[in-house]
């Protein structure tokens, strides 16, 4: 059976435009092989679980993955690796991804479990499995003529292949006109894997 993991950054939750597109691309998949299962994470609940000193100490003591300063991480990671497709959908704040997002991170980056390291570069420890990330912003980002700085795609990209994760599409609704949603459906609908 294949699973879909959709993690939602954005603090309007299921309200927000692109957890609106990422169900009609679930919709999508659900219907195509009915023995698909969607796995929902409001990433919102995270910014309550905050990086705290026993986790820090956990990380860089490089403590057993079975204490409990792990229990929240493991649970985000197994619910990660179980996922054959993932699909993220993250509005842009201050030019990068919101803390909710950058905790996510913080919890499943771990060396030794979710990444190794030889002579200094980190490679990913988990399986590559099709991805979408699906951006939301007030302004331009990624179109011809954006004039802010976008440091959300490429360091979202670097912590999913530091993962293992590198088949990875990004998708923008840029601004809230309805023709920014179009735009970003009409991306999706040339997508091979996730149309
Ligand atoms: C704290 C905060 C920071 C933001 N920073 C940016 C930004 O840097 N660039 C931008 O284009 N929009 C920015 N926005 C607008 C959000 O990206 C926009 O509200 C979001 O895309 C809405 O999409 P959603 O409905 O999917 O959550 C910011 C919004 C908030 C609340």
């Amino acid at each position: 059976m294949s699973k879909i993991l959709l993690l939602n950054a954005s603090p309007y939750g299921d309200r927000s435009r692109g957890h609106a597109l990422a169900m009609e691309v679930c919709s999508t998949l659900l219907a195509r092989d009915p023995a698909t299962s969607l796995i929902e994470r409001d990433l919102g609940p995270m910014s309550h679980q905050p990086i705290i000193r026993d986790y820090a100490d956990a990380i860089i003591g490089r403590q057993d993955h079975g204490v409990p300063a792990f229990t929240l991480s493991e649970s985000l990671i197994r619910e990660l690796e179980d996922s054959d497709h993932l699909i993220i959908t993250t509005p842009m704040h201050n030019f990068t991804v919101p803390a909710a997002l950058k905790l996510w991170i913080d919890y499943v980056l771990r060396h030794g479990r979710t990444f190794g390291n030889r002579d200094g570069v980190k490679f990913g420890l988990l399986q590559d499995r099709p991805t979408l990330v699906i951006v939301t912003s007030g302004g331009a980002v990624a179109q011809p003529g954006a004039l802010q700085p976008d440091h959300l795609t490429d360091y979202l990209r670097d912590v999913l292949a530091t993962l293992g994760i590198s088949n990875v599409r990004f998708v923008y609704i840029e601004g809230p006109a309805d023709e920014a949603m179009t735009a970003a459906r009409r991306v999706i609908q040339g997508d091979p894997v996730f149309r």
